[in-house]
């Protein structure tokens, strides 16, 4: 049985196609249309799908789709009605989403095929249930408790539910204006990050800032009967799209949260690109602090409520690797699964495993082990964009590929290492990334200066042997997605001096063999030349979606001053180049 899943007209759209409760391919259309969050309808990544799994349309049964306007829809009439500004708004918004719920066409447009011979039954899924889905079903549980965050998704911001067996039953909903998402964004925003995703970027200033605001900002963000309160003053009113607006191409924007009384109360906002104050690090740093406050304590309320020791992790706020980091120390939870696509393009992947186990009753015996759920291209493919792109290069077997690119990152050169299929999720885990040495004292500074341009604050990860964490970090709580940030031990943080935070903190990814043999050998053979079961991982782009094709690997290699190349067994060097 075929089920397609699908986050359209919405940030991050995506599609995700699941056989028999089997994740077979899934993608986000920004890596195939190059557009940043794309949220337009994801026709690329329904063709890719169909086309990875030699399906046509007509082989669908079931289309689900991780959004349900009708939900909640009492909540949001009356918030329209108590807010007469929004009403017309409110009005738009339904119909706009009454013409996108036309699935059937829409897909059918894509595809450039007949409405009326598509036979699929189509189910709509409210938001936080597709998140919560989005991890419960992947993990090997048969019983957790289920937790998501974000923005907002159908005018919830939280949800937490009880998953046992095939079901997901919800215990709570936060409502908007309420929104541990929105108050990360809306102090982002006052400190010059206005962006659609500039959040986790902040998350790497908050251990420069010192306990200045703190109580200020808990007034903002106040915990209040078992669950947590804006102060809305502090905020815009919101609008019908609460803040992320879509535009017709699908360009994704956020409207200004915060009010004249963040103003009044720290000044002027800082503008993008200009100096970063210590009152700009002082805000980050009681924002993170406020926000996993809030965090911990739902959790700890959950507990009780699910007595397990399995946590369900999902949403565009699961992606504050740092909270999550600190889970198992801050609450009674000793696991965690998060979907390594945490935000919404992860919608695609909930919708379709909700919909085969909780709404059509089948078994499950599939687990999400490895997110490489992305497009693979063939070495015939591959050699032959070398050569149109007029790269030299070598062909190389595994095993002097490995020595080669591990010679290079010992000498502290970068490598773009391009292998297999492409990740799910917004993190390269050693299918699209580029690598190097995480211990040599300037690293972090010739990544950013010859190619990744990043803002000074920011860390760049490890990937690490899952065997080796333990003596490495002081939490041996696997991370296979980048997901967690753990404390480095003291006696290890200067052989990782370009991956150890400001904080002494990594956000690490574990690396197994069975999830990535080839990655993992490139480690191992990294360590038999260094005595480091440790290399530096960064995502393969620069400035753009993270490259998918062969075509936009090598482009990358030949506009910035990476030293090499590895793409499939394809070697090159930027000196003969
Ligand atoms: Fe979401």
């Amino acid at each position: 049985m075929l089920i397609l899943g699908l986050n359209m007209f919405h940030a991050d759209a995506s599609a995700a196609i699941v056989e028999d409760g089997k994740i077979l391919f899934a993608v986000a259309e920004e890596r195939l249309n190059r557009h940043k969050h794309y949220g337009g309808f994801p026709s690329l990544a329904v063709k890719a799908c169909l086309d990875a799994v030699g399906a046509k349309i007509t082989d669908v049964q079931h289309v689900a789709v991780g959004q349900d306007s009708d939900a909640n829809l009492a909540k949001k009439v009356r918030y329209a009605l108590a807010n007469p500004a929004k009403v017309l708004n409110f009005i738009k918004m339904r119909q706009r989403k009454n013409a996108m719920r036309d699935v059937r066409s829409l897909l059918a447009n894509a595809l450039d095929v007949d409405a009326r011979t598509l036979k699929f039954r189509e189910h709509h899924l409210e938001h936080h249930i597709a998140h919560i889905a989005s991890s419960y079903y992947c993990s090997p549980w048969d019983k957790a408790a289920g937790f998501s965050y974000d923005g907002s998704g159908d005018f919830v911001s939280t949800m937490t539910a009880r998953c046992q067996g095939n079901d997901v039953q919800v215990l709570d909903r936060v409502f908007l204006p309420h929104s541990l998402g929105s108050f990360y964004t809306m102090i982002c925003e006052f400190i010059g990050y206005k962006k659609y995703g500039d959040e986790g970027k902040v998350m790497g200033l908050a251990p420069y800032g010192k306990d200045t605001y703190v109580e200020e900002i808990r007034k903002i963000l106040a915990l209040k009967n078992g669950s947590f309160q804006l102060s809305m003053s502090y905020f815009k009113p919101l609008g019908a799209d609460q803040g992320m607006q879509v535009l017709p191409d699908g360009t994704v924007r956020l409207a200004r949260h915060f009010s004249a009384k963040m103003e009044k109360l720290f000044g002027a906002p800082r503008e993008p690109h200009t100096e970063i104050t210590q009152r700009d690090m002082d805000l980050a740093y009681a924002m993170q602090l406020c926000f996993e406050e809030v965090f911990f304590q739902l959790l700890n309320q959950l507990h009780p409520r699910v007595p397990e020791e399995n946590l369900a992790l999902a949403g565009g706020c699961a992606l504050n690797s740092v909270a999550n980091g600190k889970v198992f120390a801050t609450t009674p939870f000793r696991r965690t699964w998060i979907q390594p696509a945490a935000g919404d393009e992860g919608l695609a992947i909930g919708a379709a495993l909700h919909t085969y186990h909780s709404v059509l009753k089948q078994p499950r015996h599939e687990q999400m082990d490895h997110a490489y759920l992305g497009p693979e291209f063939s070495d015939a493919t591959i050699e032959s964009e070398l050569k149109s792109a007029g790269v030299k290069y070598q062909r190389l077997e595994r095993g002097p590929l490995l020595d080669a690119v591990s010679g290079e990152m010992v000498k502290g050169n970068v490598a773009g290492w391009f292998q297999g299929r492409m990740e799910w999720g917004p993190r390269a885990l050693g299918n699209r990334s580029i690598v190097t040495h995480p211990g040599l004292p300037n690293m972090k500074d010739v990544l950013n200066a010859r190619i990744k341009h990043r803002e000074w604050f920011r860390p760049f990860a490890p990937s690490i042997l899952g065997e080796a964490q333990a003596e490495y970090f002081e939490h041996d709580h696997p991370s296979p997605y980048m997901l967690h940030v753990y404390k480095i031990h003291p006696g290890k943080r200067e052989r990782l001096s370009a991956v150890n935070h400001v904080d002494d903190t990594g956000r690490l990814q574990t690396v197994t063999r069975e999830e990535n043999p080839l990655y993992y050998d490139l480690i191992q053979t990294f360590k038999k030349k260094t005595g480091l079961p440790v290399i530096l991982n960064t995502s393969f782009n620069e400035n753009e979606p993270i490259v998918c094709t062969p075509g936009e690997a090598i482009d990358c290699f030949q506009r910035t001053k990476m030293d090499v190349l590895a793409i499939g067994p394809f070697f090159a060097r930027k000196t003969e180049n």
